[in-house]
């Protein structure tokens, strides 16, 4: 059943261009250039009226809703607020009948997830659940919603399940915003157009960097601590990377938003110090290049995402990971696929049970 894998986490993360076209089919045409989901038509009167949106999701989960709230606030100009569903249900947050909630789960069953979006339902939120798996206890509590299609996912690590939240996230963004009228045609174009080729653009990353990334995961295998660095769109992102590697290499890593380097981590870099930066092309693309020239003077290790083309970044760097270029809006879904393999490979390395890393439950339905 692992299709030739040696592993569920390795078919999985193999199996997203599928799982992602997946979730996009019957949803986003490209052609037409219009987004269908009749989840957020079922809640369209109270998604128009929310004072704001909050998400809530714990671990991966959590880390999509992060990118969310960048997009969602950015193209749709409605507050988000994206909550670990743990602290949030415990904190007595201030909730009424006009807060729309997002609850982002893989299995549907996690407890606190759920538990939040109980509470929140009592005070008259509006509950919209973005699932994966159909008739879980998270989907039928939802008021509206919209499953991701990935399938079964076995590795305890969530890989092709967060790539399709990502997904289905933009469609439900780039929806709103379209009928919210708080994007342009242009831009509404552009990621229509950069979404609907995300399938085949991850199927390149793996096609070109599955080997490199396997060199790349050889040299650091024996690393102590690794921190992950992105900005912006690619900040959540970092922070994922830091989880697979931590859940699947027990190595402990980090991730911060890179300008807070300086405000703290910093002190960890010496020469055996690999710094992860997620570094595709942006609006900002000089700041995190001199965040990465601050990592090289004080001697740390610099493995980069770039963007394809990108040969600043390249030429300061010991090791780079590339993907295709796409706006920087969409450049996240693309730029997890090489952590996921990073972390994968260390993982192998180092002897580890990758399906089933120690400690850790598929789905959570403890507290
Ligand atoms: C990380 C991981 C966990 C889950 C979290 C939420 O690889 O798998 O962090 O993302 O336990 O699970 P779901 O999405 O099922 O609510």
């Amino acid at each position: 059943e692992k299709n030739g894998f040696d592993h569920f986490m390795l078919k999985e993360i193999f199996e997203q261009p599928q799982t992602i076209f997946d979730s996009l089919r019957g949803r986003l045409d490209g052609g037409q250039q219009t987004i269908t989901l009749s989840g957020v038509d079922k809640i369209a009167d109270k998604l128009m009226a929310a004072n704001r949106i909050i998400i809530v999701a714990c671990g991966t989960s959590w880390h999509a809703g992060l990118l969310a709230e960048y997009v969602i606030e950015e193209l749709c100009r409605i507050n988000v607020e994206v909550e670990y569903a743990s602290e949030f249900r415990y904190r007595n947050p201030i909730i009424t009948d006009k807060d729309v909630i997002i609850a982002i789960s893989q299995s549907g069953e996690t407890a606190d997830t759920l538990v939040a979006i109980e509470t929140a339902k009592k005070q008259g939120a509006t509950i919209f659940g973005l699932v994966n798996v159909v008739g879980s206890s998270i989907a039928r509590l939802s008021d509206a919603g919209a499953y991701t299609h990935a399938g079964p996912e076995i590795g305890v690590a969530s890989t092709k399940a967060f790539t399709a939240q990502l997904a289905v996230l933009y469609l439900i963004a780039l929806k709103v915003a379209k009928v919210k009228n708080t994007i342009t045609d242009d831009l509404y174009s552009v990621l229509v157009t950069d979404l609907v080729k995300v399938p085949e653009h991850v199927q390149q990353i793996l096609e070109t960097q599955d080997q490199n990334i396997r060199e790349i995961a050889a040299k650091y295998t024996d690393a102590r601590d690794f921190l992950y660095l992105g900005r912006g769109y690619n900040f959540p992102i970092a922070l994922e990377g830091a989880l697979k590697l931590k859940e699947i290499s027990y190595i402990h890593a980090e991730g911060y938003p890179a300008a807070e380097m300086k405000h703290g981590p910093i002190a960890l870099v010496d020469e055996h110090l690999p710094v992860v930066f997620v570094a595709t092309k942006d609006s900002y693309h000089e700041k995190i290049v001199s965040n990465i020239q601050e990592i090289k003077a004080r001697k740390g290790k610099v493995v980069a995402v770039v963007s394809e083309g990108d040969n600043t970044v390249t030429s300061l760097t010991d090791d780079v990971m590339v993907v295709p270029l796409v706006h920087e809006i969409i450049a996240p879904i693309l730029s997890v696929v090489p952590l996921q393999l990073l972390s994968y490979y260390i993982g192998v390395n180092r002897g580890l049970d990758v399906d089933k890393p120690r400690n850790l439950a598929k789905s959570v339905t403890v507290e």
